[in-house]
């Protein structure tokens, strides 16, 4: 191993736009590690991707305590990097009452918000310090409304602000990277229509929509040596979504 082999943690590395940045970090020499429920997708995408190491696959369902804990022997005992990918937007608005109001907003926070907040937790006393980067993906939904789902989205950028004065004395850093809306992953369970497709190209202000290696370099580009002084931040990789709307 050579001094400037990082580790590199992905949640929801099997797909999309985690997918892309575990590929990015693997490719340029970083040893990563891809975390999801799905093992049978995980060892797919750990596969698929080229990179100077194999990309390590572990399942785990970073919503429960105990399975992060049960696991945590198995994730590097260094950790340069964590980038809490893991997410998505639960069932949009269903009938129901107010059982069914709890059970989608309880629903949204497990999948947003706690498994952020619980790798980061479980991986901090392993953190690189100083130079330790813990990269959350956030959403333009923080900014933009689209109910629980955007609330856990910005609640996630209000815990980046205490993580980063946390971190900061530390030597580490820890940003939010904020997504427009971005093709070709499994968070909308399917593919756009064209229709679609041209509403949201129509949304932002350089006419096409986001793919996960936009992302993938954002996230990169923190992670790096250049963005030592960019912390608590939210970085909007959106083609301009946010702007004048
Ligand atoms: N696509 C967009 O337009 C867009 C826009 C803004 C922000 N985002 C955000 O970008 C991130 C990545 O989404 P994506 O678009 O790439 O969608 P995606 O393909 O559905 O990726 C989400 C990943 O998270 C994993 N995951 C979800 N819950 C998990 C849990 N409890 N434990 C472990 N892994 C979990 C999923 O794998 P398993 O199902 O196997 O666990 C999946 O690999 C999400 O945070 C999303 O909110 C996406």
């Amino acid at each position: 191993m050579s001094d400037r082999d990082r580790f590199v943690v992905v949640s929801g590395g099997g797909t999309g736009i985690g997918r892309a940045t575990a590929a990015r970090f693997a490719q340029q020499g970083d040893r990563v590690t891809i975390l999801g429920r799905r093992q049978e997708v995980l060892s797919a995408a750990a596969a698929g991707i080229r990179g100077t190491h194999p990309v390590r696959a572990l399942a785990v369902d970073l919503s429960r305590p105990e399975d992060i804990e049960a696991r945590l022997g198995e994730l590097p005992d260094r950790v340069d990097v964590v980038v809490n990918n893991a997410g998505g937007r639960g069932t949009p608005a269903e009938a129901g009452g107010l059982k069914e109001v709890a059970e989608r907003w309880r629903r949204d926070f497990d999948n947003n918000v706690l498994p952020a907040v619980l790798l980061t937790e479980a991986l901090l006393p392993r953190l690189a310090s100083p130079g330790g980067r813990v990269i959350t993906i956030g959403s333009v939904a923080a900014l933009r409304g689209n109910g629980s789902y955007g609330a856990m989205k910005a609640a996630l950028q209000a815990w980046n602000h205490t993580l980063a004065g946390q971190l900061g004395s530390r030597g580490a850093t820890a940003n939010v990277v904020v997504p427009g809306y971005v093709a070709g992953t499994e968070f909308f369970g399917g593919p756009a229509s064209e229709e679609e497709l041209a509403r949201r190209r129509a949304q932002t202000l350089v006419g096409r929509v986001g793919e996960p290696a936009d992302v993938a370099a954002a996230v990169a580009f923190l992670a790096g040596p250049d963005a030592g002084y960019i912390t608590g931040e939210f970085f909007n990789v959106n083609g301009g979504t946010l702007l004048g709307r």
